[in-house]
C-alpha cells in the first residue's frame, strides 16, 4: 500500500486519511527523538567504552552487509518523524567513519514532520575527521554537532581515549565546526574520579565564553566492559561545586520538558554550561529516546539487553503501515526506566547490557 504523508496525517492509496495518533509508551512518554548509530567501529578506544583489552585487533565488527543502508535508515526515520520524532542525532562507534555519511545526512535533512517542519538533526563526533567534514556536513543540511572531549592535558586525553590523536586535532575541529555554522557546538566531557575531575576547571576556564555548551556527564555504568565502579563517579552537584568555586553561576530553566542536560550559566553573560546527572538524578521519567542500531534493531534503552529487529521488515519491503505497526507495538510495550532503579537493581553479571560503541551515546 502506497503511504503519503500530509498536515493532517497519511493518504493511503484510496485517499482516505490515516490521522496521526501519538506513539506513548506505558508511562505516558512520547516517543520524540530518535538516535542512529551508523557504525559499531570507533577509531579511539576510550578506556570507559571501548577498553583495547576487549576491543583488540581480534574483536569482530558488524560486517557491511548487515548495516542497514542509507535508504533504509531514510525509509524508518521518515515513518518516525511522521510519527513523533522531531530530532534525529547519528552516533556510532564514530559516525565519521561510516563512508558517505553527508549523503545520508542530506537525505535526512530532507524529511518534514506532518506539519510541514524540518526535524532538528544532529550528530555526535570524537572530532578527528570533522575538521575535514564539517563544511560538506553542514552543506548537505546537519544542523549542529556534539563533540567528545575529556581533557585539555594531553596526557591524560590520551590515556582516556588511548588513540594517538591530539587535543589540538579536537579543539580544531571545534572551530571549524563553529566556522561551518553546525552551531551551538556542544563539548561533552566524560568526568571520572582520580581521573580527569582536576580537568574540570581547565575546560571550564576554556571554552567559557566561546559561545560553545561544555556538558559534564556523569561516569555511567553502559555496557558491560568498562569494570563500572560507583566510586568512579562525580555527581553533577559536585562538578557544579567545583566550576562555581571560580565562576558565579545560575540554574538555567530546561529549553523543553526532557532536556538531558541541566543548564547552568555564567552570571556574567559568558554562555552556559551543562551537567548531565544520569546516575545521580536520572531522568528517566521524561525519556522520549528511541535508538536504531547499525544492523536495525531498536533499543529502547540506553542499557537494553536486546532490541527488536526492524531490518528484516525493511529489506523485505513490506508497507510503511507495517513497519509503523512494529515501531508502534515497541514503543507501546515500553517499560525502561533503568537508570531510577539502578540502586535497587541487584545486578549478578548475568544479564547482558549493550555497549556504547554500539549504540552510541
Ligand atoms: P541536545 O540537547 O539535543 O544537544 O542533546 P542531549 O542533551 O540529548 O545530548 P547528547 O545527545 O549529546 O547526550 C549527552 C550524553 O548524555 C550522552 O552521550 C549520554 O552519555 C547521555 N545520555 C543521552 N541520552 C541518555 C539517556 O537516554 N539515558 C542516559 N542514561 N543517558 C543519556
Ligand atoms: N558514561 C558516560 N558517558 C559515556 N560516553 C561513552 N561511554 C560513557 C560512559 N560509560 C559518552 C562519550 C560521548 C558520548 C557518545 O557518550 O564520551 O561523549
Ligand atoms: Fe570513545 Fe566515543 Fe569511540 Fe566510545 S564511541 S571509544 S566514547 S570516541
Ligand atoms: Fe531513558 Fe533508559 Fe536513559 Fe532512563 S536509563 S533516561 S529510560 S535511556
Amino acid at each position: 500500500m502506497q503511504v503519503t504523508s500530509c498536515i493532517t496525517g497519511y493518504h493511503d492509496a484510496m485517499s482516505r486519511v490515516i490521522p496521526v495518533i501519538p506513539l506513548t509508551d506505558t508511562f505516558q512518554r512520547p516517543l520524540r527523538d530518535l538516535r542512529i548509530s551508523v557504525t559499531d567501529r570507533c577509531n579511539f578506544r576510550c578506556t570507559y567504552c571501548m577498553p583495547r583489552e576487549i576491543f583488540g585487533p581480534d574483536h569482530v565488527f558488524l560486517p557491511r552487509s548487515q548495516l542497514l543502508d542509507f535508504d533504509e535508515i531514510t525509509r524508518f526515520a521518515r515513518i518516525a518523524v511522521e510519527n513523533g520524532v522531531r530530532k534525529i542525532r547519528l552516533t556510532g562507534g564514530e559516525p565519521l567513519l561510516r563512508k558517505n555519511i553527508e549523503t545520508l545526512v542530506g537525505m535526512l535533512a530532507a524529511l518534514r514532520t506532518p506539519d510541514g517542519e524540518p526535524i532538528d538533526l544532529t550528530l555526535t563526533t570524537n572530532g578527528t575527521l570533522l575538521g575535514k567534514k564539517a563544511h560538506a556536513l553542514k552543506q548537505a543540511g546537519l544542523n549542529r554537532v556534539t563533540v567528545s572531549l575529556d581533557a585539555l592535558d594531553e596526557t591524560i586525553f590520551a590515556n582516556m581515549s588511548d588513540s594517538g590523536v591530539s587535543v589540538k586535532t579536537v579543539l580544531a575541529s571545534i572551530d571549524q565546526a563553529a566556522q561551518a555554522g553546525l552551531t551551538p557546538v556542544k563539548v561533552n566531557m566524560v568526568v571520572r574520579k582520580g581521573i580527569n575531575d582536576h580537568q574540570i576547571l581547565p575546560m571550564a576556564r576554556y571554552f567559557r565564553g566561546t559561545g560553545h555548551i561544555l556538558r559534564f556527564i556523569e561516569y555511567m555504568d553502559v555496557g558491560d566492559s568498562n569494570g563500572w565502579n560507583f566510586d568512579e563517579v562525580v555527581t553533577g552537584a559536585q562538578i557544579i561545586d567545583t566550576v562555581a568555586s571560580e565562576f558565579s553561576l545560575e540554574p538555567r530553566d530546561p529549553d523543553y520538558r526532557g532536556q538531558v542536560a541541566k543548564a547552568w550559566r555564567y552570571t556574567d553573560g559568558q554562555g552556559e554550561i551543562g551537567v548531565i546527572t544520569s546516575v545521580s538524578q536520572p531522568f528517566c521519567g521524561d525519556c522520549t529516546r528511541l535508538r536504531l542500531s547499525p544492523e536495525g534493531r531498536l533499543f529502547t534503552c540506553l542499557f537494553a539487553s536486546s532490541g527488536h529487529d526492524i531490518r528484516d521488515m525493511l529489506r523485505a519491503d513490506l508497507p510503511d503501515q507495517e513497519v509503523l505497526g512494529r515501531l508502534a507495538s515497541v514503543w507501546g510495550a515500553r517499560t525502561d526506566r533503568y537508570s531510577e532503579h539502578r540502586g535497587e537493581q541487584t545486578e549478578d553479571g548475568t544479564r547482558k547490557k549493550i555497549e556504547m560503541s554500539y549504540i552510541g551515546g
